[in-house]
């Protein structure tokens, strides 16, 4: 009997499997090692000031960052742009000041524009708002071993085009491998040579998907080296306290158990 259950568990396990491999499959999502990774990962400076100027020159013509406040631009952990490049960075845009009636430059206690195309959503939490990996079969090993990978999953679908594009209802789809649904409504935004880094960094459609996304990454998350840290210091206090507390432990039965021992 219980064999039998077990072979139909078996059975309907694989099933299940299947089924959801079948449902799964279709966008591919490849890992990347960013910097961020692992329990003392720290975001790359350098990186993030190169994915600013990706975000500026190329993806801010159609994608806002509402959450993003621009003096987060000079901080610490983050891009660490000098205030007077901040400054500067931010009166380069406009925002209409209800108080004046009209627009004026923005200031670095202003936030990043929020407008943008028709379609494009806001990229300020989309590292985080994205999943990459799953499975296997739902169980999330992937994630656990992997992350979440909402920033594999932008950098897959910035290089996931295909050049395959359809017209449908009077708009234009990009065939994407890593878009679920095999089609995007968003037209390439890279191809390689779209920005010429400060750092002199080289370009290609690789290394500026990582880098933009390594921005997109800190904007969602800024204060993740802080959290680590956090996160470390509360380990190594638990370790100590847990030392303490088992030679406490030992030193206050010593006498009972030291008797239980002479007897
Ligand atoms: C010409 C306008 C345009 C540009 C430039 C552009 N995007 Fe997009 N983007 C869109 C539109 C439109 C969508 C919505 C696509 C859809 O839902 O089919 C989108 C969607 C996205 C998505 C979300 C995909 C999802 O899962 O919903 C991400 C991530 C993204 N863009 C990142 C970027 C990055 C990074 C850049 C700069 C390298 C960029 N985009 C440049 C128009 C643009």
């Amino acid at each position: 009997m219980l064999k039998k259950i077990s072979i139909a568990a078996v059975a309907a396990l694989s099933l299940t499997a299947g089924g959801a491999m079948a449902a799964g499959g279709e966008s591919h999502v490849h890992d990347v090692d960013f910097s961020f990774e692992g329990p003392f990962g720290t975001f790359d400076q350098n990186q993030l000031q190169r994915g600013l100027q990706v975000y500026t020159e190329v993806c801010s013509a159609c994608h806002g960052l509402r959450y993003v406040p621009l003096r987060t631009l000079a901080d610490e952990g983050g891009p660490h742009l000098p205030e007077d490049q901040v400054r500067a960075y931010a009166a380069q845009m406009d925002i209409y000041d209800a108080e004046l009636d009209e627009d004026r430059p923005r200031i670095p206690t202003d936030h990043f524009p929020s407008e943008g195309a028709e379609g494009a959503p806001d990229l300020s939490l989309m590292a985080k708002a994205r999943a990459g990996f799953h499975g296997p079969y739902g169980s999330g090993i992937n994630q656990f071993v992997k992350g979440i990978g909402g920033p594999e999953y932008i950098v897959s679908i910035l290089t996931g085009y295909t050049g395959e594009e359809k017209e449908e209802a009077g708009t234009t789809f990009y065939e994407n491998t890593a878009f679920p649904g095999g089609w995007i409504a968003m037209s390439p935004p890279l191809y390689g040579e779209d920005v010429e880094y400060a750092d002199g960094h080289p370009t290609s459609i690789h290394h500026e998907a990582e880098d933009v996304t390594a921005f997109l990454m800190w904007a969602a998350e800024p204060k993740m080296m802080a959290r680590k840290q956090a996160g470390f210091l509360g380990v190594l206090f638990l370790t100590v306290l847990t030392v303490l507390l088992y030679l406490t432990n030992k030193k206050i039965w010593a006498p009972i158990k030291g008797k239980k021992f002479e007897a």
